[in-house]
């Protein structure tokens, strides 16, 4: 199958597209990103856009994507205002997901949110990330899977340093017990690439729901790559 990514180059997208291509069973991941990703792959294409506001001219390379995973966003304190946050979590998301379902209305589509995300909530991130959620699925239906994670520890480190990470470090021998809260790039990653397969999986899925999703994701022997 084809697989698309936008946000291939974050803590999350990365850690889809390495576990991607160790998995044969798709046969293409695209990539799409405003830099070039630090992996090249015979089944890695990766096409640079400069415009995330329009992916109209991608249209006709998207007809064949079966499925999307969305790990293109920001952290809260990361954005320099809500008009910042806004843009990339929400208008440059729906932007990608309306030319992509023009282009093949079967496609599913799997959008990284995050815990909290709540249309009543009085943070302002989780309002934008709910209302993502929602125009989502007025596009997509029930080939939409929203993930909401918790904290997501990078396992493969990140570019650059985010304070996030060291506040959350002496929280990490304590990961088992707040698995409510704590989880992992490869434990996303591979949740994602579950429901990208077509697996079922809730929605709204949180961090147990990944969890399970993680687990019983397998790359069977015959699928398996040696290296990526
Ligand atoms: N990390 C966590 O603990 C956590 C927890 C819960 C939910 N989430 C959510 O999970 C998603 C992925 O998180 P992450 O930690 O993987 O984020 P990340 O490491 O910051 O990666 C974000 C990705 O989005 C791209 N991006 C950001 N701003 C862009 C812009 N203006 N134009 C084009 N591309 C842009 C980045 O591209 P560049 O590399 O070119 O900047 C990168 O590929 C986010 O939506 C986040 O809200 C994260």
């Amino acid at each position: 199958m084809r697989l698309l990514v936008l946000g291939p180059t974050g803590v999350v997208g990365a850690e889809v597209v390495r576990e991607a291509l160790h998995d044969a069973r798709f046969t293409t991941v695209m990539a799409i990103s405003r830099r070039p990703l630090a992996v090249t792959h015979p089944r890695l294409e990766t096409l640079l856009h400069a415009d995330f506001r329009d992916f109209t001219d991608l249209r006709s390379r998207f007809s064949g994507v079966d499925a999307a995973i969305c790990a293109l966003g920001m952290a809260w304190p990361q954005a320099d205002s809500e008009a910042q946050y806004r843009a990339v979590t929400n208008d440059y998301v729906m932007a990608l997901a309306r030319t992509l379902n023009a282009a093949n209305p079967e496609v599913r589509f799997c959008f990284v949110s995050g815990h909290g995300a709540s249309a009543t909530s009085r943070q302002t991130w989780a309002r934008i990330k709910a209302e993502t959620e929602d125009a989502l699925r007025d596009t997509f239906g029930s080939r939409l899977v929203v993930f909401r994670p918790g904290y997501i520890y990078p396992v493969h480190g990140r570019e650059t340093g985010y304070w996030g990470d060291t506040v959350m470090r002496p929280f990490m021998p304590f990961r088992r017990l707040l698995g409510r809260y704590i989880t992992d790039s490869v434990t996303v990653a591979r949740a994602l690439l579950y429901a990208a397969l077509g697996a079922a999986v809730a929605s709204p899925a949180g961090n147990p729901q990944i969890e399970a999703a993680s687990a019983t994701y397998a790359v069977p022997r015959t699928h398996e790559v040696s290296s990526a």
